[in-house]
């Protein structure tokens, strides 16, 4: 770290970027749009502590899909998400997350998301099922989720599970470095709708790595070119909720979380944790 630049910039914290992209991001900045702050743009350090915790976020949930099937508890998932994690020197993110009880959210059918495991709750033939795992590994956050059909399911079900992947992939695609925010909401809901489901809006994707909850908020319905540029080095999830029937949802009063459709037909989630680089968006765990 020899060049006064360099110096420069350690002293005072303040870019993670080359000359060109700061010059880029003071172009945006003073042209009026909303740029991320910079403690948003990752360090060369921090993508390498979010992708070696995204390793075994993706170990995590492979193991997961080796083994889940009908008749298995959610509460076994749940065990499993612990013990890989652990053995791997690594923490799940949800446990005691603002008082979530559990190390893994599982979330069957009309239930959207932050499904509780439990001792009763088992996987039966025809279940769409998200299994939504967060790992801390070195102080780095990872977050990705997938869905899994137990057994065979009906056509619609069948349907729903492939249209969420997609519209993730579509999402994904729209993941560039000096566009918009607004450009992945966008992308999502076009597919989405345009197949005749419905995109969650209370609920959406996250800045990760540092906090497992950062600025922004990526929303999965929006506009081409609006809101937030798109920064080489930010980290954010993109994690479609997609609904077979109307997008409202409704939370559990009894145990805070349970988030399910409000016409309790069923849901899909797909989830990455995703990098923002100049050769296009790279995937930190899937
Ligand atoms: N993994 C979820 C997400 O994508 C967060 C779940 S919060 C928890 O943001 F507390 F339920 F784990
Ligand atoms: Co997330």
């Amino acid at each position: 770290m020899g060049s006064f630049a360099d110096r420069f910039k350690r002293i005072v914290k303040e870019t993670n970027l080359t000359p060109e992209q700061e010059a880029k991001y003071q172009s945006f900045k003073k042209r009026g749009y909303r740029v991320p702050s910079k403690r948003l743009i990752k360090s060369a350090s921090d993508i390498e502590g979010i992708r070696a915790s995204g390793v075994i976020n993706t170990g995590v949930l492979d193991y997961v899909a080796e083994r889940i099937k009908a008749g298995v508890s959610t509460a076994e998932i749940d065990k499993w998400v612990y013990d890989y994690t652990t053995e791997h020197g690594a923490i799940p993110a949800p446990l005691n997350y603002e008082g979530f009880p559990k190390s893994v959210c599982v979330s069957i059918n009309h239930v959207v998301c932050h499904g509780i495991p439990s001792e009763e709750t088992i996987l039966k033939e025809g279940d769409i099922v998200n299994v939504d795992v967060s790992t801390i590994y070195n102080g780095y956050y990872s977050d990705a989720s997938r869905m899994f059909i137990i057994g065979k399911t009906d056509a619609g079900r069948e349907r729903l599970v492939k249209v969420a992947k997609e519209a993730l992939e579509e999402g994904l695609k729209a993941a560039r470095a000096w566009h918009f925010l607004g450009d992945i909401g966008a992308a999502v809901q076009q597919h989405v709708e345009g197949n005749g489901f419905s995109v969650v809006r209370d609920f959406g994707g996250h800045g990760v790595g540092i906090k497992f909850h950062e600025d922004p908020f990526v929303s999965h319905v929006g506009k081409k070119n609006t809101g937030m540029v798109l920064v080489p080095g930010m980290v954010f999830t993109i994690e479609p909720m997609v609904n077979m029937g109307r997008y409202e949802i409704d939370i559990d009063e009894k145990d805070g979380w349970t988030v399910t459709t409000i016409d309790k037909k069923p849901s899909a989630q797909w989830e990455y944790t995703v990098l923002i680089t100049e050769e296009g968006p790279e995937i930190l765990t899937y």
